[in-house]
């Protein structure tokens, strides 16, 4: 066993938190029903993702993309958003990147997921077409943000001559949407998110496996990794269970507490753009006005993204005095790489004969014992290191706490109908067609809106 969770200081016993044993006990049924529900949405195939790290069409694909790209290709540019981008950068930023710390002959893959110009202007006028190789990555084919950014790649190649199939590659549904007609129209290479994955839990398809597999990120291991904890997570006693107990303390501490801001936060830079995915994660799967019954419930934890040490001067404050509302996850990775602190005399003497990851090490247990002190909960998930196996179980462990998640709250995770609303009235004020009665309510919000507090 790899991963592990040291739950003591999420329970009463090991931090006055009030989340006794009985209560986990009177969950247990709860947990049972969700997780065969779950598992009966996995065989009923509606529920890709879980089964995702025991097939090998999608790795061997990524792999077989990496090996045929040329070392000429020195960076990848990932055009995708959401989920289509979270996953990916994850992985990439765990194992490989960032991109400014890697070496000579190591890929750079740069992820603009924004449509915000400023980091995609400048990527444009430092990378070079010919040794760039960009990923259109979109489930749907249809999301605003990468065909915009998509439509200014391709201008940017196709203004330095380079042919399209060589430079631009597709991520994106088997048979819909406009980057799959667009990669049959040009014959540019395409590969498949299966369609009963949904974005944000896409990573260990193409989405996060091709830019993964581009970087040199070993993705068998990755893959394996997360098959070693899916069978974990589908074992029916609630202790047994990491995804299970997740989803437990995370649910009884927001129902029986009112603990309904959820922390990830590694202690370890490279995990900074996991506690990311984790965010999206969670807060677009759970966060929901309708239970499954349509009543409404207006519901959902609240995900927040740290990482130690750098949130002790930050968010910590806040997590010690504020509001008893969190639960917080440390991530431990228990052996890496350290680097010695030489000794020097004078008031900080006590630290040489150290190394930063042991400095890293007593800060992350130093927070969890002072939240403890004052009766605020945290737990540990310890990674024995951060290798791709690791990261594998990491990433599916989530996954799959979610998905219970979703069943013990009684909503729909896997559906995200408060974004579309949003995303209406801009293609209205984008003069798209079939959204005039959008733009036009846009407007006439605007026009009534009161004048008097404007400074
Ligand atoms: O989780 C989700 O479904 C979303 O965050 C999507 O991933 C995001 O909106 C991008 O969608 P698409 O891949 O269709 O471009």
């Amino acid at each position: 066993m790899s991963l592990s969770i040291d739950y003591t200081l999420a329970m009463h016993r090991g931090s006055g938190c009030g989340l006794l044993d009985r209560h986990l006990d009177a969950e247990t049924a709860a947990f049972e029903r969700a997780l065969a529900q779950v598992l009966a949405r996995v065989r009923g195939g509606e529920l890709g993702f879980w089964s995702l790290p025991s097939e090998a069409g999608a790795l061997d694909e990524a792999v077989a993309l990496a090996e045929a790209t040329p070392a000429s290709i020195t960076d990848v540019l990932v055009l995708g958003i959401g989920g289509s981008s979270l996953g990916g950068r994850a992985v990439y930023e765990a194992l490989g990147g960032p991109p400014e710390l890697r070496g000579p002959g190591e890929r750079r893959i740069h992820f603009p997921d924004n449509s915000d110009p400023w980091r995609l202007r400048r990527l444009l006028e430092v990378l070079d077409p010919k040794t760039t190789l960009a990923l259109s990555i979109s489930k749907s084919g249809g999301t605003t943000e990468t065909a915009a950014t998509t439509l200014v790649v391709r201008g940017w190649l196709r203004d330095a001559g380079v042919p399209m199939k060589d430079h631009l590659v597709l991520v994106t549904d088997p048979e819909r949407g406009s980057l799959r007609a667009l990669a049959k129209k040009e014959g540019l290479r395409a590969l498949s998110i299966p369609p009963n994955v949904g974005g944000r839990f896409s990573v260990l398809t193409p989405v996060g496996l091709v830019p993964a597999a581009l970087a040199g990120i070993d993705v068998r291991a990755l893959m394996k990794g997360a098959d070693t904890m899916r069978a974990r997570c589908e074992q029916s006693a609630l202790r047994e269970n990491p995804a299970g107990l997740l989803a437990v303390l995370h649910v009884l501490h927001h129902r029986l507490f009112g603990r309904h801001v959820h922390v990830l936060m590694p202690y370890a830079d490279a995990l900074r753009a996991t506690a990311f995915w984790f965010v999206q994660l969670w807060a677009e799967s759970l966060g929901k006005r309708s239970d499954r019954q349509g009543r409404i419930v207006e519901t959902g934890p609240t995900p927040i993204p740290a990482v130690g040490a750098t949130d002790q001067h930050a968010q910590v404050q806040l997590f010690m005095e504020g509001p008893r509302d969190k639960l917080v996850s440390f991530v431990e990775i228990a052996s890496r790489p350290g680097l010695p602190i030489p000794k020097e005399e004078g008031p900080n003497e006590y630290l040489g004969g150290h190394t930063l990851e042991g400095l890293l090490d007593a800060e992350r247990e130093g927070t969890a014992r002072a939240l403890a002190e004052d009766q605020r909960p945290s737990l540990t998930m310890r990674l024995d290191t951060l290798d791709a196996p690791h990261l594998g179980e990491l990433l599916f462990v989530w996954e799959a706490a979610t998905a219970i998640a979703g069943e013990l709250y009684d909503i729909d995770a896997f559906d995200q109908p408060g974004v579309e609303l949003g995303k209406r009235l801009a293609y209205g004020l984008l003069g798209r067609e079939g959204y005039e009665d959008e733009a036009k309510r846009v407007r006439d919000a605007m026009a009534a809106d009161p004048s008097d507090y404007r400074l």
